[in-house]
Order: C-alpha cells, then sequence, then structure tokens
C-alpha cells in the first residue's frame, strides 16, 4: 500500500482506549480530558474487523496504544486475533508498564512480540510529579515481568520536559548499559491543551545528548539511516543502545509509514493533522466490508506530509492520550 507520496504504509497504531491510569504532564491537561461514551468506541469485534481489513489492505506491523492499552479488558483476547491474521507479522505494545506484572505473561502468550515502556525518570519522586501521582516501583515490576515473559527487544520512551526530568536522562541512558534494551529519548510535542505547557519545556535531542555524552562518554553512531524514527547510539562498552526521536527539530514525514486508528474507529492519517476518516460510522450503518475497505485505502493514500510543529500549527482536535503514542 503506497501514499500519494510513495510512501509504503506498513505499520498500523491501534488505539485501545482513551483511559490511563497515570496522568502524565505532558499527555493530558491537567484538569483531565472528557472521556468518550462507551457507545462511540469501537467494541471487541468492530477493532478486529477494522484491523482485518488494514492486514487486507497490506498493514503488517500492528502497535497497541491508548491511552493505557492494559486498561482494556479482553485485550488478551483482542491480541491472540490481530497476531492470527494473515499478514501481521508483528504485533507490539505502547505501555506505562504498570500492569505488566501480571499482564505480560499472557500478553506474550497470545502472541504479543514486544513493547516500548514509557519510563521518564528513575526517580521515584520525579516519577510522581510527572505522571501526576504514578509509583516508579509499579513499572519496574511490570518491567522486569516483560522480561521474564520474553517480550523482546525492550524499547524505553522517555519524553524530556525541562525542569522535570531533564537531568534524569543521564540514569536512563546509562540503563542500556548493563541491559540490552533501546533507551530512547523523545522530544516533547505541544498538542492541543498541552500545547504551551510543552512549547516551554520542549528540551531538544541535541541538548539531551551533549548532557548524556558529558557524563557517560562518547556515543557511537549506531543507525542514523532515518528508517526507524530513532537515530541509535551506543555508549562505551554497553549492552544496549541509546536512540534520540526529533518530531521538534528533526521531522521524518518523508519516511513514516504509519497509520493510525483512534478508539473511536477513526483513521487518523498522520500524528500532526486532525485529518480523519471515520471507519467505525459507515461500519455501523451497514456498509459492506469492501466499501469499508475502500474507505480505508483511499484514506491511506491521500496521507498528507502532516508536519507543521516548526510554523506552530499544532493538532487541536486530539491530545495525546487520544491518539496513542
Ligand atoms: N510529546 C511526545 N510524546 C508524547 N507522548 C505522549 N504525549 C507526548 C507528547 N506531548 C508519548 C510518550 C508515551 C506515549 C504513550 O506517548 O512517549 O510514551
Ligand atoms: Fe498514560 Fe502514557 Fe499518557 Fe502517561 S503518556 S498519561 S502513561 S497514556
Amino acid at each position: 500500500m503506497l501514499d500519494q507520496y510513495g510512501r509504503r504504509i506498513r505499520d498500523l497504531r491501534v488505539s485501545v482506549t482513551d483511559r490511563c491510569n497515570l496522568r502524565c504532564v505532558y499527555c493530558m491537561p491537567a484538569d483531565g480530558i472528557s472521556f468518550r461514551p462507551a457507545a462511540e468506541l469501537m467494541q471487541d469485534d468492530e477493532l478486529v474487523s477494522l484491523i482485518r481489513i488494514g492486514a487486507e489492505v497490506g498493514v503488517e506491523k500492528v502497535r497497541l496504544t491508548g491511552g493505557e492499552p492494559t486498561v482494556r479488558a479482553n485485550l488478551v483476547d483482542i491480541v491472540r486475533e490481530i497476531a492470527a491474521m494473515p499478514g501481521i507479522r508483528d504485533v507490539s505494545m505502547t505501555t506505562n508498564a504498570v500492569l505488566l506484572g501480571r499482564l505480560a505473561e499472557p500478553l506474550a502468550r497470545a502472541g504479543l512480540r514486544r513493547v516500548n515502556v514509557s519510563l521518564d525518570t528513575l526517580d521515584p519522586t520525579q516519577f510522581a510529579r510527572i505522571t501526576r501521582g504514578g509509583r516508579l516501583q509499579d513499572v519496574l515490576d511490570g518491567l522486569a515481568a516483560a522480561e521474564r515473559a520474553g517480550l523482546r527487544p525492550i524499547k524505553l520512551n522517555a519524553v524530556v520536559v525541562r525542569n522535570f526530568n531533564d537531568h534524569a536522562v543521564v540514569d536512563l541512558a546509562a540503563l542500556s548499559i548493563d541491559h540490552d534494551w533501546d533507551v530512547r529519548f523523545i522530544e516533547m510535542m505541544p498538542f492541543g491543551t498541552v500545547g504551551d505547557f510543552a512549547e516551554a519545556g520542549v528540551i531538544n535531542s541535541e541538548e539531551t545528548m551533549a548532557r548524556i555524552e558529558a557524563a557517560l562518554g562518547p556515543l557511537a553512531p549506531v543507525d542514523l539511516s532515518g528508517e526507524d524514527p530513532a537515530r541509535t547510539y551506543r555508549l562505551p562498552n554497553a549492552k544496549g543502545k541509546v536512540g534520540f526521536i526529533s518530531p521538534v527539530s528533526e521531522p521524518f514525514c518523508a519516511k513514516c509509514g504509519r497509520l493510525r486508528l483512534t478508539m473511536d474507529g477513526k483513521l487518523r492519517l498522520c500524528l500532526l493533522r486532525d485529518d480523519e476518516e471515520d471507519l467505525l460510522t459507515p461500519l455501523r450503518r451497514g456498509e459492506s466490508y469492501e466499501q469499508v475497505k475502500e474507505r480505508f485505502r483511499a484514506a491511506a493514500f491521500r496521507r498528507p506530509f502532516g508536519h507543521a510543529l516548526a510554523k506552530r500549527l499544532y493538532p487541536h482536535q486530539r491530545v495525546m492520550i487520544q491518539i496513542g503514542g
């Protein structure tokens, strides 16, 4: 499946819920968001149907996101169905790991291959502040469970926020020395209602890299090809890698092969654009499977070059928790 710019689309990120058991400062506003009514959300069978349509038109990799995907009921069954679909060769999940202590094993057995764990600091007090009340130990337990369950490779994602965790990046990067993990630092993106906050607190990858190198030594390039949104490096004698994802300072639209399905059944064509194609409503209206598939294909084709953060054109309809990272 190619889009109008010739970019191949293989990746579908599926938001399975807009709920979360944490409330990260860059992901939702302080006064919360209003959750969508249950009737507007994809039911299990609808979610599976829309993913199956994606697989039939060329999606090969599915990543589950949220909100926090592990708070969705029946997640294990959903994963089992996705993993069994012809054409799907990779099922992964972005998670805060809080519930992985009990879910890692059943998810792995159902066919989940790997997880990206969001972790912004190794300091419990800082963690509570950035997640507005989370317990760091839950995440560390979840991470250990993910390793035991064989979910590999393990990637850690840290959003770097000025005055929250700008110095924590050194301890996080150091995790890659003894663990075969990918520790990745993400520039915070300004979104909807967290736009002003994020704009004030962005730390670019260059600054993060400099801080890590000053403390831990030179970062040797591993993969700067741009095939993966993260540019990866290795610290001296490290087992794992350190990566930088720079949506603000170095847009990677040209190589983007992603589509998103929101929890209310809309195909979001670009993370940074509010351009969406509603698939759930036609499905519920009784359109045929083939017709919905045609909508999917046509929407994927018109996928834009969406990045306009530098021009301060931010998406407004949704904040991150309503899109999925
Ligand atoms: N900027 C960048 N990344 C974000 N995430 C959430 N909000 C933002 C933001 N404003 C990402 C985090 C988290 C995932 C669920 O979404 O990396 O790991
Ligand atoms: Fe929840 Fe992840 Fe958003 Fe934090 S970043 S509030 S853990 S969805």
